[in-house]
């Protein structure tokens, strides 16, 4: 699985179909591990502070599984067998923490996804671009709800910059 994410987002050149699904394999690897995340999160969120946002994350877990299957789709329709290997489970024990993992995730998954939907239209992919304008779009709202939740900015290129210059003080 490593060796076709680093191929997916590190090729130099022409996209190549090999590429494109390499990356979806990646993704629906993402989408899995943010279905066991927001599965387990929701319900280990504790405290009356996040309460609000635990029901949020049930929410996620139902529009990640939604993904997960919209990719699938993506990858029949290209005659290929979706893996069925998550990607790399983020754990912790604490609310803080839990949240965190969940917005790295969100970070990493956009981060992809536009990645993703450049690919696609490069090999004029069309119609799988918009069926990944409308999981990022989704994916957006999480990195809100939980950046929400911590009290940070969402857009992640934006929260690297200020942590850099506060570092930099
Ligand atoms: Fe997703
Ligand atoms: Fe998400």
């Amino acid at each position: 699985m490593a060796k076709t994410t680093s191929n997916a987002t590190t090729s130099t050149g022409p996209t190549t179909r090999d590429d494109l699904i390499a990356g979806l394999q990646s993704d629906i690897a993402r989408e899995y591990k943010a279905i066991i995340q927001y599965v387990i999160f929701s319900q280990k969120l504790d405290g009356a502070k996040y309460m609000n946002i635990a029901d949020q994350l049930a929410v996620h877990a139902h529009q990640e599984l939604d993904h997960a299957l919209a990719i699938a789709r993506q990858l029949d329709y290209f005659g290929e067998y979706p893996t069925h290997i998550p990607d790399k489970v983020g754990v912790s024990e604490d609310n803080e923490g839990m949240l965190r993992a969940d917005l790295h995730a969100e970070d990493d998954t956009i981060k992809h996804y536009r990645e993703r939907i450049r690919q696609a239209e490069e090999l004029e992919e069309y119609a799988l671009g918009e069926v990944l304008r409308g999981i990022v779009e989704q994916e957006q709202d999480h990195q809100m709800d939980l950046a929400t939740a911590l009290g940070v900015v969402p857009d992640d290129r934006k929260r690297k910059s200020a942590s850099s210059r506060s570092a930099s003080k």
